[in-house]
């Protein structure tokens, strides 16, 4: 079949379409249907269902005769260890974990914050919560205590589970006392933490409250896994939005098993037993959908992946690892690709391993911009694969369906709306605007399943921020435009939130650490354009009158106030000083004409200003830290 027939046979008739993706997926109790609309707009899918997660993942495999196959491959080359888990010892070893769990009182329904390294042990943590029915959610290394309090104030987890350290090149991230002060900034108390400890670092644990893993598991009788229902939340997964509240993305067990298995072969072209690697991290949407869940229920063989694109050692670790095990589609975001091509102009590095296994190339999380899609068609020899797609809709939305056929790679596109999509562009208004021409990126509802039901305590804030502003579809948050051939263009964010190195952060979150210095009256930060990250980060300060400190001093304290706070991952080490900033005249700030102005792009000096003079001495503040010098 062609994607036009796919498409189109999604397109006649949703319910068949989805109901027939169900037949691949282990049911309980399969479902009598496939959408529930009585509530509308919160649909759901799959609801009357009985099913299990994990089973899918792994419990079936080793019925099927999968159980001597690889599941897991962990390559770290940071401590040099690689390690190979079949499915069997996983589904022992999650077996184990989720009995240890339950007898501590881990129940269906309960919630389980997971804050780890990219160690096998952080799969199996969230596949053991899902074999018991508990509602994991992931946090990033990459995050502070703060965030990590916040993210335990929202979710109220029974229980975390956390590593000792992680290991980013040269530095030894110390999870623990993270941890620990993010318990004490808490209002909600876990009962119970469980520690995986390092060898490169044995962390202190607190009597009565942390149990060490493996200690923890001795003698306990291995869990079975727990039916759900469809809608049962398999996790919530916390994502930047326009404030320092993050949104609670809520994902449903059985219309997110049906979809990523879906995907696994129409999209992303591999077969049950192949390899699939994606080489991101479990703290982000990119690491449930597709290092745990999507290859893992397919039968395919994931890889955790504990090392960066350059510097372990060097620029030719994805290719190293693409040989050695026989990767046949790797997926990860261009700001890596960037980082390799950066290093490794001419490919060199390239040459020295075979990549003959490899069929496909994916990127993601970003914009995927020209220059690094050539470099790496021309070196790799393989087709690059842009996709779009979000931590909200859990799986790719708009791509080209290599699996079904691939469709002419349109540089610049990640091509086109997937079965359960129908992408189209509208004005302000909501009315839809003609191919070629900019506006909002919005889809019909009902969202197809997998999506986001709603998000976590949080039903008005789901409504309003998705479904408000354009009646009757989902309000993507990008802008863009789809041309002559219904191919997709992601142009930009219609919001506040900002990309850097595929990572997903708000500048709303950023402002609020800003603004809590003694010494700021008022501040902005906008996200400039990065030849590396794509976007970083970059804050004004106006000071309160009086202060005497030295511009230069306050920066600094900025700076790690934000790494205190947000985290190493917000990448926040540009700031500056200036008198005023430039305001509408109801008030708000004009970010955006900010970052035209840094960026050198052509802007309108907005009607509505009430300054224009203070957009020169912007210019001149940009100029002093290198930008808006075209
Ligand atoms: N735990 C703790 N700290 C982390 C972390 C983690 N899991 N991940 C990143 N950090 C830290 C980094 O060490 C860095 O700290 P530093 O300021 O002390 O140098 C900081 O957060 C910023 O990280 P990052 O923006 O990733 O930059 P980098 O310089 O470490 O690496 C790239 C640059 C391009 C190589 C890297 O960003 C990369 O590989 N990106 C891939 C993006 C990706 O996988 N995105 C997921 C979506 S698909
Ligand atoms: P996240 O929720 O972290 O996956 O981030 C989703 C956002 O990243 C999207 O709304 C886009 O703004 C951006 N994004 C993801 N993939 C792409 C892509 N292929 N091209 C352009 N932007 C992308």
């Amino acid at each position: 079949m062609a994607y036009k027939d796919v498409y189109d046979a999604w397109k006649s008739d949703p319910e068949g379409f989805w109901m027939e993706q169900a037949k691949a997926i282990d049911w309980v109790e399969p479902p009598s249907k496939a959408l529930w609309d009585d509530n509308a707009p919160m649909y759901e899918w799959f609801a009357d269902a009985k099913v299990n997660a994990c089973y899918n993942a792994v419990d079936r495999h080793v019925e099927n005769g999968r159980g001597e196959q690889t599941a897991i491959i962990y390559d770290s080359p940071i401590t040099q260890t690689k390690r190979q888990i079949s499915y069997l010892e996983l589904r022992n070893r999650v077996a184990n974990l989720a009995g240890a769990l339950r007898a501590k009182g881990i129940e269906k329904g309960d919630r389980v914050i997971i804050y780890m390294p990219m160690v096998p042990e952080a799969l199996e943590a969230m596949l053991a919560c899902a074999r018991l029915g508990a509602i994991h959610s992931v946090v990033f290394g990459g995050f502070a205590a703060h965030e990590l309090a916040i993210r335990i104030d929202d979710a109220k987890p029974k229980a975390i589970i956390a590593a000792s350290c992680g290991l980013e090149p040269g530095r030894v991230v110390h999870y623990k006392p993270l941890l620990d002060a993010a318990i004490d900034q808490a209002t909600h108390k876990p009962d119970f933490c469980v520690i995986f400890q390092r060898e490169q670092e044995v962390a202190q644990l607190v009597e009565g409250r942390d149990y060490n893993w493996h200690g923890f598991q001795y003698g306990v009788e291995p869990a079975e896994c727990v039916p759900v229902e469809g809608n049962h939340p398999a996790y919530i997964l916390y994502t930047s939005g326009t404030t320092g509240q993050p949104k609670g993305v809520v994902r449903d067990t059985a219309g997110h098993l049906v979809a990523l298995n879906w995907t696994m072969k129409n999209v992303y072209n591999v077969n049950p037993g192949e390899t699939f690697w994606a080489a991101s991290d479990v703290g982000w949407v990119v690491g449930h959908s597709y290092i745990t869940y999507g290859p893992l229920v397919h039968g395919n063989t994931t890889i955790v992946f504990e090392g960066k694109p350059i510097g372990t050692p060097d620029p030719g670790t994805f290719w190293r690892i693409i040989e050695e095990y026989k990767v046949r589609s790797f997926f990860t975001a261009p700001t890596a690709f960037r980082a390799v091509k950066r290093e490794d102009p001419t490919g060199e590095y390239v040459k020295k391993y075979d990549l003959s296994n490899l069929r496909t190339v994916y990127l993601a999380g970003e914009r995927a911009d020209p220059d690094t899609i050539k470099w790496a068609q021309e070196k790799l020899g393989k087709p690059i694969i842009d996709h779009w797609w979000q931590t909200e809709l859990g799986y790719p939305a708009v791509a080209n369906p290599v699996g079904i056929e691939l469709l002419p790679v349109k540089i610049g596109s990640p091509s086109v709306s997937l079965p359960g999509y129908a992408f189209k562009i509208v004005d302000d208004e909501g009315k839809e605007l003609p191919r070629g021409e900019l506006g909002a990126i919005v889809t019909p509802l009902p969202l197809p399943p997998g999506t986001l039901p709603t998000l976590w305590n949080a039903e008005d804030r789901f409504k309003k921020a998705y479904l408000t502003n354009f009646a009757g579809h989902y309000e993507t948050g990008d802008a863009g435009m789809i041309d002559e051939d219904g191919y997709l263009y992601i142009m930009a964010r219609t919001d506040d939130v900002i990309n850097v190195a595929g990572h997903r952060l708000s500048t709303g979150a950023m402002e609020e650490v800003l603004a809590s210095h003694p010494d700021v009256a008022e501040c902005a930060v906008i996200g400039v354009g990065d030849d590396l990250k794509g976007q970083l980060p970059l804050g004004f300060l106006c000071l309160n009158a009086g202060c005497n400190r030295e511009h230069a001093d306050i920066v600094k304290d900025v700076v790690t106030m934000v790494r205190q706070q947000i985290g190493p991952v917000a990448a926040f080490k540009l700031a500056t000083v200036v008198d005023r900033l430039p305001k509408t005249r109801s008030g708000k700030i004009l970010r955006a004409t900010m970052v035209k102005i840094a960026d050198n792009q052509d802007f309108k000096v907005p009607a509505t200003i009430d300054d224009p003079t203070i957009l020169d001495e912007i210019k001149v503040s940009l100029q002093g830290l290198g930008y808006a010098k075209g």
